[in-house]
């Protein structure tokens, strides 16, 4: 298998095994043709991007049934709304125009809504802002170039690393972007899943595992410079990219240029760090099966994240452990979670049943879940960071 960026050879270091589509929670009668592929990750001998290497075809991931989830963190709603009037304070002119990538149900589009403004999602449903209801490509950006003009500002969080082909998405914002206008997208930073273990955030929609080495390398390689970098707290630890057509200073936003003292220290790319890793990912999995195989009482889980199954299948963890998994999102109750096949609940069963112990399985909203269950009298299993009982 060769990188998708700049075929260069790939070295694998990690496998997590057969793996179902990760957000794909399903009925009992879809049982017996659920999708299973291998699970497996690699680095670039070339250009270092972390990427995986096996994908899910495109027609089985982006099926009919493909779930659209929205927005139900505060946390994230904040982050968005403070990112937002950042952008208002420094980046965007009154009469500047902002275009998202993957703007799902708008959480942060809705604050430009007196800018001009432009969505670019296959699956955004709101008709609260302007948005365009397709892939994002030179196609499409064209499109928009031609139809609004260029843009000062383009916009994606948790997007960037879910698309295959990077050149064509670089390529795309290099046409869309005016001549001073910044690119600006976060996704999880593979230097705090490494630090983290956070291997759970390894699943099908997640192509990618950013560095700023393999940001710089891809974005210079499509004509784009990396101007700046900065640390997020969201999924488990984030990095916020800026890039732009030419070498200029970020203006107000704090941002310390300093890629090349990032790069040159980025050890989570070195051969030794992601073998260490790797087996660390095993002895994790080692011990979260015998914690929770020497618990007794009820275990349930919390959270039917699309994580949840990377962690779930790759530990062999099911409905004989846990009895379900308790979520907040209507469309997922009633379902099951993939590979593994435990029932979804409401919450209302969790607050009924009062479990003794509840697998922490959306771990990244951990401050706002125990914010929220100071009513439960049972103790959450941990996994990230680390396995412990809380
Ligand atoms: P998310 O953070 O989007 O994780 P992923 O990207 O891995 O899918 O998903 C969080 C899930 O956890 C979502 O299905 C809603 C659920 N959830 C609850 O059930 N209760 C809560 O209090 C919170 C914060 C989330
Ligand atoms: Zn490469």
């Amino acid at each position: 298998m060769n990188c998708r960026i700049c075929n260069g050879q790939l070295s694998k270091f990690l496998d997590l095994g057969q793996q179902p589509i990760a957000n794909r929670f399903l009925l009992e009668s879809e049982f017996d043709s659920e999708f299973f592929y291998q699970l497996e990750v690699g680095i670039c001998n070339d250009c270092s991007m972390i990427q995986l290497v096996n994908l899910i075809p495109p027609d089985e991931l982006f099926g009919q049934d493909y779930p659209f989830f929205s927005s139900t963190s505060t946390f994230m709603t904040n982050h968005f709304q403070m990112f937002a009037d950042e952008i208002k304070a420094h980046l965007l002119p009154p009469d500047g125009f902002i275009v998202e990538v993957g703007c799902n149900d708008g959480t942060f589009l809705k604050n430009f809504t007196d800018f001009l403004h432009m969505g670019v999602d296959p699956s955004t449903l709101s008709n609260e802002f302007m948005a365009l209801k397709e892939f994002f490509n030179k196609r499409t950006a064209d499109w928009i170039v031609g139809m609004m003009g260029t843009a000062d500002v383009v916009y994606a969080a948790n997007t960037v690393c879910h698309i295959p082909d990077l050149n064509e998405f670089f390529q795309a914002t290099r046409a869309l972007l005016s001549p001073d206008g910044f690119l600006i997208f976060e996704d999880p930073y593979w230097g705090a899943i490494v630090r983290k273990g956070s291997f759970d955030q390894i699943y099908d929609e997640h192509v990618y595992y950013f560095t700023v080495t393999a940001i710089k390398n891809v974005v210079e390689m499509n004509g784009l410079r990396l101007l700046g970098v900065s640390p997020l707290e969201t999924h488990g630890g984030s990095l916020r990219y800026y890039v732009g057509k030419q070498q200029k200073e970020i203006p107000g936003t704090g941002v310390t240029q300093a890629i090349n003292r990032w790069s040159a220290s980025e050890i989570c790319t070195h051969l030794a760090k992601l073998s260490s890793f790797s087996k660390s990912v095993h002895l994790t999995r080692d011990k979260l099966r015998t914690l929770l195989s020497s618990l007794s009482g009820q275990i349930v889980g919390y959270g039917a994240t699309s994580k949840s199954t990377t962690t779930l299948n790759y530990c062999g963890i099911g409905p004989d452990t846990l009895d379900y998994i308790t979520d907040t999102t209507p469309d997922k109750q009633g379902k099951f979670s993939p590979g593994m096949h435990i029932p979804i609940v409401h919450p209302d069963k969790f607050y009924k049943d009062r479990p003794d112990y509840a697998l922490l399985l959306a771990w990244n909203h951990i401050t706002e879940i125990l914010k929220k269950e100071t009513e439960f009298r049972g103790k959450f299993v941990l996994y990230v960071p680390g396995v412990k009982i809380l």
